[in-house]
């Protein structure tokens, strides 16, 4: 079968989920059902990516037509009762930036201490794994803009830097931090954590870090392009950067995203998150399953547009990340065909300089 017949496939099926269920109406499909038929459709697409070998299209189309067939018998064999459609209404935040903290502060909670160091020692990966020399690390004054629960300040501790400033607007999210870094009392004392909107640094803070990360935190933000003139203003002249965005490059990756945010539009946080951890699913897939699917904010750039920005805003030595480690996309895209074909470049990774 060629590439472009199974694209076809995947994304009819995608339409026939959204047909039989009419998933926009909010009441046809009960809350519970929802997050199972998106809880499958993120699986579906998932768990290839983790493998040392080519994702198995076929597997993949097995499952999606498995969610399909689970939704129809669903809706035939059952008669839900108007509570069972609507039941569980409790308040969440509502306003975009509070959603986003209440979100991440959740799901960040719930990864374990392994996966926490196995996501922190990624940072490493990605670079050395792409023949970056990692020696600007020796000794930095780093900055981790959207730092979530610090691993990647960690990381760059770990490194050789001598400091990192961790910035994130979550108090949620720092809440967990402190909580995460209380076994790393050598580690603490170079870490500050300042709970503030990225828009909102202080002044005194250009010209200052040899580093700034921007680790999945520019496609989140309500002006991405100002975020990206505030990583340059805050590097010093010859410092350097790491950012990672999300990438549109019209892959299943991201329709199945779109499905799993539309079929949990009417669904709160708190019932997704509750109704996922019953079935005992590992944290990790808990986190990005509820990031990607509830975040309030998901750009995606297109990639020569993106490096043109950059380039316009005045970074130098744009260096697209080609390593990484097994689940990056880019990664697993150069290696095997039937992965360029689920997961494209929808993650895309730069160091750059000022
Ligand atoms: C996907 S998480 C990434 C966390 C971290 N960089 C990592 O990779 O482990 C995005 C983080 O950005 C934070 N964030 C979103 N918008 C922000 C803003 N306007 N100012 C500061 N932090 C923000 C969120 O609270 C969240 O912790």
């Amino acid at each position: 079968m060629s590439t472009m017949t199974q694209n076809k496939i995947i994304e009819n099926i995608f339409k026939e989920i959204e047909a039989i269920g009419d998933i926009s109406q909010k009441n046809v499909v009960p809350r519970g059902a929802r997050v199972l038929l998106a809880y499958k459709v993120f699986r579906a697409l998932d768990r290839h990516r983790f493998r040392l070998e080519p994702a198995d299209i076929e597997e993949c189309l097995g499952d999606l037509v498995d969610t399909r067939e689970f939704l129809e018998n669903l809706l035939k064999e059952n008669n839900f009762t108007e509570s069972e459609k609507t039941q569980g209404v409790v308040k969440e935040p509502i306003e975009e930036a509070e959603r986003m903290q209440y979100l991440y502060g959740l799901a960040w909670g719930e990864q374990s201490d392994q996966e926490y160091y196995h996501g922190a020692s990624h940072f490493k990966d990605r670079l050395l794994n792409s023949n970056i020399d990692i020696s600007f690390l020796e000794s930095a004054n780093c900055l981790d803009l959207g730092t979530g629960h610090a691993r990647y300040a960690l990381a760059m501790l770990h490194l050789g830097a001598k400091s990192v400033t961790g910035v994130d607007f979550s108090k949620y999210c720092l809440d967990e931090t402190e909580r995460r870094l209380k076994s790393h009392s050598k580690e603490r004392s170079k870490i500050k954590l300042v709970h503030k909107d990225v828009y909102d640094l202080p002044k005194d803070m250009n010209n200052t870090f040899d580093f700034v990360c921007a680790n999945s935190f520019i496609h989140h933000l309500s002006d991405p392009e100002r975020a990206l003139e505030i990583v340059y203003k805050t590097m010093k002249r010859g410092g350097h950067a790491f950012v990672f965005v999300f990438a549109e490059d019209n892959t299943p990756t991201w329709r199945a995203i779109d499905l799993m945010r539309e079929l949990l539009k009417p669904v709160p946080i708190w019932h997704t998150h509750k109704t996922v951890k019953g079935f005992e699913v590992p944290g990790n897939k808990i986190f990005n399953f509820l990031d990607y699917s509830y975040t309030p904010i998901q750009h995606r750039f297109k990639r020569k547009k993106f490096e043109k920005t950059l380039k316009d805003i005045g970074f130098k030595d744009i260096k697209f990340l080609e390593g990484g480690v097994i689940h990056d996309s880019v990664l697993r895209s150069r290696m095997f065909e039937a992965d360029k074909l689920l997961y494209g470049n929808s993650e895309i990774r730069y160091l750059l300089k000022k």
